[in-house]
């Protein structure tokens, strides 16, 4: 698919679910190739505004022209675990009309071999969104410890092999150094054999590596809070996750800010700082099945919406 083409997942139910004003403020946490961001964008009047933030720094290098021309637009190198510092330095606490976190990799991250994240193209193990910053998968695989191995696999992959692939590893590194992903995938491959799963072996470790590589549920869990923080009232969020780990995460926050404290509940009149933040909008968006058949990474996408409370 060419740059051109590309279609942002659930971009219908996220346009809706941000509902937005033609003069609001926008935050799109992830930029990627900025399909959603291009689309907030032309919903927007001259007075309008859209900070789209991306730890990445190619697709920060690579945002579609039509969007950094833009003066409606704002560019931000930095992770959404910054997102509060980022909208207060500007000015626009407690002022932003609607944000967007369309959470995991990009296309061009898994399909670029030498970022790593792909077991299916042989490239340097990296992984990292932000390869400026913290530790390669190669480097943390290098030194981690054959327990705390198995419990990333399991917690962060879900992997039922997570023992043994572990202790394959470890065996491995030990061998030589595991700096590509076509070495780690075979090791996985010959300690956990496909044996007719329709999955490669090697796809809960490698997601489990490159949650811990990216601080992945730490991210989303800081920025769910700072964006909450952020928000005027009537605001809304849009949360898209890929995978049961992160979608939990977004579904426990919007739950448990949604509600009063189990002190209070029931009470006619509970103090301020203790109402419930958000509103649950609708039930969670899952893509059509025209949707998968055109873009087949839209199969796991989950979008949850919530709306800023009083
Ligand atoms: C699924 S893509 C977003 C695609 C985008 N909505 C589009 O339509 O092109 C996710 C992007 O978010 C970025 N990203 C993921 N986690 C991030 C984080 N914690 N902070 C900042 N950017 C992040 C990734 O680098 C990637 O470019």
């Amino acid at each position: 698919m060419s740059s051109n083409a590309h279609v942002p997942v659930l971009l219908g139910p996220v346009l809706e679910g941000l509902k937005i004003k033609p003069d609001g403020c926008y935050v799109d946490g992830t930029l990627g190739r900025g399909g959603h961001s291009k689309e907030i964008l032309q919903r927007l009047n001259e007075r309008g505004r859209l900070i789209a933030i991306d730890r990445d720094p190619q697709a920060i290098a690579s945002a579609p022209e039509i969007l950094t021309r833009d003066p409606r637009f704002e560019l931000v190198r930095g992770d959404i675990a910054q997102l509060e510092t980022c909208i207060d330095e500007r000015g626009l606490h407690g002022e932003v009309d609607g944000l967007l976190f369309d959470l995991g990799v990009s296309s061009p991250q898994l399909d670029e071999a030498d970022r790593g994240f792909s077991f299916m193209r042989d490239g340097p193990l990296d992984m990292r969104m932000d390869p400026d910053s913290g530790t390669s998968a190669s480097e943390w695989l290098a030194t981690v410890g054959e327990q705390e191995l198995t419990k990333v696999l399991r917690q962060f992959g879900e992997e039922t092999n997570a023992r043994r692939i572990a202790g394959a590893i470890v065996r491995a590194r030990a061998q030589a150094p595991i700096e590509r992903t076509a070495h780690l995938a075979r090791i996985i491959e010959e300690a956990s054999p496909r044996r007719g799963q329709k999955i490669h072996p090697a796809t809960k470790t490698f997601q489990a590596i490159r949650i811990v590589v990216n601080d992945e549920l730490g991210q989303i869990e800081a920025a769910l809070r700072q964006a909450v923080n952020v928000m005027k009232r009537g605001a809304r969020l849009c949360v898209i996750s890929f995978h049961s780990l992160e979608d939990r995460i977004v579904k426990r926050f919007m739950r448990d800010e949604s509600r009063e404290p189990e002190q209070f509940r029931g009470m006619p009149n509970i103090p301020d700082e203790f109402r419930p933040k958000l509103k649950l909008v609708g039930k969670p968006v899952t893509a059509s099945d025209s949707e998968i058949a055109a873009n087949p990474r839209s199969r796991s996408a989950r979008l949850r919406i919530a709306e800023r409370a009083a």
